[in-house]
């Protein structure tokens, strides 16, 4: 397997690049700008502010940079809103590479770096404390082998794109996201791809297309109703 090489993405924040399967872990348009907008604003606040709650639980896929989970803590510290947070991952990074990435230096919160050296530090399969108002569990599993039950209000589908890795997209796989959210949860991802529209509303979700972050038309926000 080459080495991952780190690409510095339009808005000046890292990604890591995968030369085997020729794909990076973020849009090269910006790695934060494209966390922030599909996931955090799209996602997380839309869910926040339309259901008015104070509490939610996030289930991502895959965990990766961990760029998402410290965007989704800050979130939690600036909101004061309670978050549970159980992220999915069977390839984590070295320590080598997780020290090299930018993102506690270049988000805009103060306590960003103590959030992501926890975040990181944090132990795989069981729930950790990060920060007063997030809690994480890291699932050192692939997506095919996770049984869990829990309800979550938002699915993050942060996997690598379907041309690249096809079998993340099949309807096996959405449908553990129909079955683990909430009534009115709600599943984002930053594709739009029209095979997975049609499967998601088969699988009985209400899918809505947003436009895309910079760099990328579209984006898919789907509902469970
Ligand atoms: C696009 S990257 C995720 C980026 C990540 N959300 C972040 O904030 O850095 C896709 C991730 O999915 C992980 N992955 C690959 N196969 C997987 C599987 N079968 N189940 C869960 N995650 C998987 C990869 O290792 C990679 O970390």
């Amino acid at each position: 397997m080459k080495k991952k090489q780190f690409l510095i993405t339009e808005d000046g924040s890292h990604t890591l690049y995968l030369p085997d399967l020729d794909e990076t872990y973020h849009s090269i348009h910006g790695a934060i700008q494209e966390s922030n907008y599909v996931f955090i604003e799209r996602g997380l606040n839309y869910f926040a502010e339309k259901e008015n709650v104070e509490k939610l639980r996030i289930f991502e896929v895959g965990f990766g940079t961990g760029l998402n989970t410290l965007l989704s803590a800050i979130y939690a510290e600036k909101h004061q809103l309670f978050l549970q947070y159980e992220s999915i991952e069977p390839f984590p990074l070295e320590k080598d590479e997780i020290q090299k990435l930018n993102y506690p230096i270049i988000t805009d919160w103060l306590f960003s770096d103590d959030l992501f050296q926890n975040i990181h530090n944090s132990s795989w399969n069981e729930w950790i404390g990060i920060s007063t108002y997030f809690q994480l569990r890291k699932v050192k599993a692939k997506i095919q082998d996770y049984e869990g039950s829990g309800m979550f209000d938002v699915c993050y589908f942060d996997a690598f794109a379907p041309s690249k890795q096809p079998e993340m997209w099949n309807s096996e796989i959405l449908e553990k996201f129909f079955l683990l959210l909430n009534h009115k949860g709600i599943f984002v991802t930053y594709c739009a791809k029209g095979q997975l529209k049609r499967d998601l509303k088969s699988i009985g979700f209400e899918v809505e297309t947003l436009p895309g972050p910079p760099g990328k038309m579209q984006m898919v926000r789907a509902i469970k109703p």
